[in-house]
């Protein structure tokens, strides 16, 4: 085990659940006020392969983090732009003046400032709303905050997400939370996350195949060498731990692993409404999804870490995780099984295996008591939320390649519209060049 490196970790609280799911970030301006840094991202030595040049529309594209060990100084115009906006849409706050004043001050005397809780909550939902790629915004307002600022040491940081992935599940009555760890700042960076998302699958390779998730080989690696010991046997579905760096004074210290406990992590086995074979296939999916390694922008603070989860839709399930050639790649053994005709293409063997396959996802997660969308009602809800956002007069950024589900897509009432342009203004999440990476396993 190397140093730095602590298996296993104790969980906290038990609580309890809607759906972001904005998978990645776009350009943002640069620094405007450049501040050095204490410490920076400490980079682990792998022989990884470098990122596959072959990437999915889940890998969307990224920008460079400011260096891997800058933090940018605070930008009272963002700052004041965003206190502008809070106070606009939260009349009950009160006038906005003399808080510019105070945050201006507090600018100018420490390079940065802190948001009033009010203010994290508020920015962490813009943040969804304005996310172009999710299509469950609908809820953004009901997005639970866990307020985990103070929070630096990468032990506690995977112990504060473990603690997510309870308080989130719920035992499958999912709320979308997000957990705000400390941002990054004059006195150094906040801590980050490596990891994609908190539950993912190892990826092992066997010979010229690939056990588990193909996604996460590279990921699966850098756990390996930092000292993860993967379950014996190895299996298709293991839970990868946590890898974790913690932030100011401990951000030189490297990278830490911490196992995820078992009973933290709720999974659905898959099982068919009408074909009992199917659960022969052995599959099955995480309940929560978390994304952890995007950084959340607000008003010109930088909070590196802040996984967020809303709930899963099927076909994220059935027609990309389970389906893609790069990932489980579960068609043809679903349609041999069908006894589907698989000479052709053209005999839709690969469609009407994808459709069955999204039957049993929602099937097992109905029965399991895990909130799951199907693509109809997400689509309908969509468009009412879009409505709504019209009618309140806010440009409505969206991305069509996104949201139009990967089965079924003109069934859906998103397909037949164009939308409001993605934009890079205002509480945002971001997924950086460097995040991206060493989600993959390739830190740079
Ligand atoms: N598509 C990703 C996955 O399959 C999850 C992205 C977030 N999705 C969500 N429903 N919040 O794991």
């Amino acid at each position: 085990m190397t140093r730095g490196v602590a298996i296993d970790v104790v969980g906290t609280g038990d609580q309890l659940v809607p759906t972001p799911h904005p998978r990645d970030g776009r350009p943002r301006p640069g620094p405007r006020v450049p501040t050095p840094v204490a410490a920076g991202d400490p980079v682990v030595p792998t022989d990884n392969p470098p990122p596959s040049p072959r990437e999915g529309d889940d890998d969307a594209p990224a920008t460079p983090e400011a260096g891997p060990t800058a933090v940018r100084g605070v930008d009272p115009d963002e700052a004041e732009e965003f206190l502008r906006l809070f106070h606009t849409e939260n009349p009950a706050s009160g006038p906005v003046e003399p808080r510019i004043v105070a945050v201006r001050e507090e600018i100018d005397r420490t390079g940065t400032y802190v948001h009033t809780h009010d203010e994290l909550e508020f920015g962490a939902r813009v943040a969804w709303r304005s996310s172009a790629r999710c299509i469950g915004r609908l809820y953004w307002r009901s997005l639970h905050l866990r307020d985990r600022r103070h929070v630096t040491a990468p032990e506690e940081v995977a112990a504060e997400c473990v603690g997510h992935l309870r308080e989130a599940t719920r035992r499958g009555r999912i709320r979308s939370t997000i957990t705000i760890f400390a941002p990054d700042g004059p006195s150094g960076p906040g801590p980050r996350v490596w990891n994609e998302q908190l539950i993912r699958y190892a990826g092992y390779r066997a010979g010229g195949r690939v056990l588990g998730d193909p996604r996460y080989v590279g990921f699966t690696d850098t756990a390996r060498s930092l000292g993860w010991l993967p379950p014996s046997p190895m299996g298709r579905f293991d839970v990868l731990p946590l890898v974790v760096t913690g932030g100011g004074e401990h951000a030189a210290a490297g990278p830490q692993v911490h196992e995820v406990p078992r009973d933290a992590v709720m999974e659905v086995d898959l099982h068919h409404p009408e074909h009992a074979w199917f659960a022969e296939l052995g599959l099955r999916w995480h309940a929560l999804p978390v994304i952890s390694n995007m950084r959340l922008d607000i008003g010109g603070i930088s909070y590196p870490a802040a996984p967020f989860n809303g709930w899963y839709m099927a076909t994220e399930i059935s027609a990309r995780n389970l389906a893609d050639a790069d990932r489980y790649d579960m068609l043809a053994e679903v349609a041999d099984a069908m006894a589907l005709d698989t000479s052709s293409d053209r005999t839709l063997w690969r469609d009407r295996a994808a459709i069955e396959l999204t039957a049993a996802v929602q099937h097992s997660f109905d029965e399991a008591g895990v909130s799951l969308a199907d693509h109809h009602g997400e689509s309908q809800r969509f468009l009412r939320f879009v409505e709504k956002e019209e009618a309140a007069g806010r440009h409505c950024p969206v991305d069509w390649s996104w949201i139009v589900p990967p089965i079924s897509g003109g069934l859906t009432p998103v397909f037949h519209r164009y939308y409001d342009e993605p934009t890079d203004t205002g509480p945002m999440f971001r997924l950086d060049d460097q995040a991206k990476a060493r989600g993959r396993g390739c830190p740079v």
